[in-house]
């Protein structure tokens, strides 16, 4: 992206999620585009904790951007394990925890199961001093009650949503797209939903919510902001515009101008519901 985009410009970068081990991740085609969207089944195809902290890390660290370490884990011991090992590395921000992947088998586990979120979140809270944020799945009945377990087990924040469990066919073949046959939508397709559930977290819980889900405009920033999330974080939009982050930073001073304001803290949270 830095091709493209001025990277010290951003306020953080959140690097795909690593995990003790090197995974191949899921058997191709691992994404598909689909109206308003695209759906994904990557599977945390990723090299390994000791590779990224050894020769991802230093070059990420080095753009000038917090970066956010996404770590998954399977189980609550090895969430606790790579924590600790991530503990007094330079150059990380903070620490998402990622209990919300769809195309991982066990990967949500944590993510559906307000006590075994709180579980997690806490025994990785007791394991390092970096804040910490849980990437929440929209794929549960009611998504406030795992953000207050993450809250009671010492989460500094939230962060949603991960993609919503989806499939795409083509029926001539008789055949699912995805070789995983399910993946995770993402895009502009799943933002309304983002929405309602950033707006339903932000009154359920006292620490901040990390707004994600089909960003691509700054009135969707704005959208996230007003319904309570007091960041924001853009994937897929980045795929099909690469410089949209830089579009955003650019109108985000005129938008928050329109109310008033002239920082983003002033308009968090303040949706007039009545
Ligand atoms: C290709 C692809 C890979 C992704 N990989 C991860 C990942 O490794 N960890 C994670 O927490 N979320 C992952 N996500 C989910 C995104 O971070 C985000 O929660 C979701 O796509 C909704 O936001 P968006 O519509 O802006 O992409 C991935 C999404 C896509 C499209």
């Amino acid at each position: 992206m830095a091709g493209f985009v001025d990277l010290g410009r951003l306020g953080g970068i959140l690097p795909k999620t690593i995990t003790l081990q090197p995974r191949p991740g899921n058997p191709p085609p691992r994404t598909c585009e689909t109206a308003a969207g695209m759906l994904n089944s990557i599977g945390l195809d990723n090299d390994g904790i000791e590779e990224f902290i050894q020769r991802q890390l230093p070059y990420l660290a080095s753009l000038g951007p917090a970066i956010i370490v996404s770590i998954a884990a399977k189980n609550q011991e090895e969430f606790v394990q790579m924590a600790a090992r991530l503990e007094g590395v330079p150059g990380i921000a903070a620490l998402e925890l990622n209990i919300s992947c769809p195309n991982v088998s066990g990967g949500v586990d944590f993510g559906i199961d307000a006590a075994a979120c709180e579980k997690v979140v806490s025994g990785v809270r007791a394991a390092c001093s970096y804040p910490i944020l849980a990437k929440l799945t929209p794929n549960v009945t009611n998504i406030a009650d795992i953000a207050r377990a993450a809250e009671a087990g010492g989460a500094d924040a939230v962060s949603l949503i991960n993609t919503c469990l989806a499939m795409a066919v083509d029926w001539r073949k008789r055949r699912p797209i995805l070789g995983k046959v399910l993946g995770g939508l993402s895009g502009p397709a799943i933002k309304p939903i983002a929405l309602r559930m950033v707006y339903q977290v932000a009154r359920a819980v006292r620490i901040p919510v990390m707004g994600i889900g089909g960003i691509a405009t700054i009135d969707d920033v704005m959208e996230f902001l007003v319904s309570g999330a007091t960041a924001v974080q853009l994937g897929t939009a980045n795929f099909y515009n690469p410089t949209v982050t830089m579009q955003i930073l650019d109108a985000l001073p005129s938008a928050l101008a329109e109310l008033g304001a002239s920082s983003v803290d002033e308009v968090v949270g303040t949706l007039e519901v009545e």
